[in-house]
C-alpha cells in the first residue's frame, strides 16, 4: 500500500496574549516507510486543551514548549491503517499524543489500545481520557472528598469540571458550580443536576458562595485561579482542601493574586497542585470504574465537536474563551 501524505497544523509564531489564526499554519508532509514495530494511524478525533496555550510560550515549564515551525501535538484517537506490529492489527483503535494531524507513523509501543465498543472513541479524549482522569484523581487522591461534604467547582461546564460535578454528585456531595454563560448554567442545573450554579462573570462570587453554602466549603476544585480562587478562600471551612488543577484566568495574560492567601493559615487549609501526568498509572482502575458509569448513563459524556482538521486553530481559540462556544470536552473531528 502506498503511504499517504499527512497534513499537520504547526505553530507559526508565538501568541502574544490571546492566540490568533496567524499563530498557526497548515503543512503537508511525507510519511516515512513503516519500520518493524511501527504502525500508520489515521486520526479520527484530537483534543484541544488549555495547557497547550502554555506550551506556545517560550518559557520553562513541566512540559517542553512547542517549537515554532513544527507540528503541534496532544491527545488523539484513531485507527491503525497499516501495521508492522503483531499486537496492533489494522482497524485497531488507539489513543496517542499525536494530535493536530490526520495521519502519523509511530512505534506501536507509544500507543494505547482503546475499546471503542464500550464507548464512543471521542469519549477517550474527555470523560474517559485525561480530563476524566484529572477529575477522578483530583476528587479522590487530592481532595479525598467524602459523602455529605460541600464542594465548589469552577470551570464546571468544561471537560474536567463537568466530570468533577457529576462524580461529586454520585459520591453524595453538595455541588456548587460556576461557569461563564447562561447556557452553561442551564446545562449544569438541568443535565448535571448540581445543587447550585452561577455565572461568575455576572455574579458577586463570594455572595453566591455564601448563599449556596452558609456553613462554608469543605473543598474547592479550582480550574481557574483568579477571582474565583480568592472568593473560595474566603468561604473555606477550617481544614478545608483546595485542589489547584488549573489557572486559566492567567493563561493568555498573567493575573496577580489571590490577595487573601493568608486565610489559609488561620483556617489550616491544604492547597495542593497536581498534574494528571503523574497519575497515568491510575488510568486502568479509573477506566474500570468509569466505563460502566458511562455505559449506564450515570456519567454524561458531553462534548463539542468541531469538524475538520483545518478548523482546529479556531476550535483551540474558542475553547480558551468564556462563553457558549463549547460545552464539556472540545474535540476536533479529522
Ligand atoms: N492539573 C492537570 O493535570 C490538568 C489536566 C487537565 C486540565 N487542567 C486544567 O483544568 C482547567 C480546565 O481544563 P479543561 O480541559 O476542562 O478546559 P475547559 O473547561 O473545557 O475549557 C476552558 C474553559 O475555561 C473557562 N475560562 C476561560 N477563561 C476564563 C477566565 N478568565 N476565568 C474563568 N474561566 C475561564 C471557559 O469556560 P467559561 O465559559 O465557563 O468561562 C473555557 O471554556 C484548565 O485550567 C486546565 O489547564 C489541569
Amino acid at each position: 500500500m502506498t503511504q499517504p501524505c499527512a497534513t499537520e497544523i504547526r505553530l507559526a509564531s508565538r501568541p502574544q496574549g490571546e492566540p490568533t489564526l496567524n499563530n498557526f499554519e497548515t503543512a503537508a508532509v511525507d510519511l516515512p516507510e513503516l519500520q518493524p514495530g511501527e504502525v500508520l494511524v489515521r486520526n479520527t478525533f484530537f483534543s484541544v486543551d488549555p495547557y497547550m496555550r502554555g506550551r506556545m510560550n517560550d518559557s520553562k515549564s513541566y512540559v517542553a514548549p512547542f517549537a515554532v515551525g513544527k507540528a503541534l501535538d496532544g491527545a488523539a484517537v484513531g485507527q491503525v491503517v497499516q501495521s508492522r506490529h503483531p499486537g496492533f492489527l489494522p482497524s485497531t483503535w488507539v489513543a496517542s499524543l499525536c494530535g493536530w494531524r490526520d495521519y502519523f507513523v509511530a512505534p506501536a509501543q507509544n500507543l494505547r489500545i482503546i475499546d471503542a465498543t464500550q464507548a464512543p472513541a471521542s469519549a477517550y479524549l474527555g470523560v474517559l481520557g485525561a480530563p476524566g482522569l484529572t477529575a477522578w484523581v483530583g476528587l479522590h487522591d487530592i481532595l479525598k472528598l467524602r459523602s455529605g461534604e460541600t464542594i465548589f467547582v469552577s470551570g464546571a461546564a468544561g471537560a474536567v469540571g463537568s466530570v468533577v460535578c457529576q462524580m461529586a454528585k454520585i459520591l453524595g456531595c453538595r455541588v456548587i458550580a460556576s461557569a461563564g454563560s447562561a447556557a452553561k448554567i442551564a446545562f449544569l442545573r438541568n443535565q448535571l443536576h448540581v445543587d447550585s450554579a452561577f455565572n461568575y462573570r455576572e455574579a458577586n462570587i463570594e455572595q453566591e458562595l455564601r448563599e449556596a453554602a452558609p456553613d462554608g466549603l469543605h473543598a474547592y476544585f479550582d480550574n481557574t485561579a483568579g477571582p474565583q480562587l480568592e472568593a473560595a478562600l474566603g468561604r473555606m471551612r477550617n481544614h478545608g482542601r483546595i485542589a489547584l488543577c488549573g489557572a486559566i484566568t492567567g493563561y493568555n495574560t498573567p493575573v496577580p493574586g489571590p490577595r487573601n492567601l493568608g486565610l489559609a493559615i488561620g483556617r489550616r487549609l491544604r492547597l495542593q497542585g497536581f498534574l494528571v501526568v503523574d497519575y497515568l498509572h491510575r488510568m486502568q482502575p479509573f477506566l474500570e470504574e468509569t466505563i460502566p458509569m458511562v455505559r449506564a448513563g450515570k456519567l454524561l459524556h458531553q462534548e463539542t465537536i468541531i469538524e475538520g482538521l483545518q478548523h482546529a486553530p479556531e476550535a483551540f481559540i474558542s475553547m480558551l474563551r468564556s462563553g457558549d462556544a463549547h460545552m464539556g470536552k472540545m474535540v476536533v473531528r479529522v
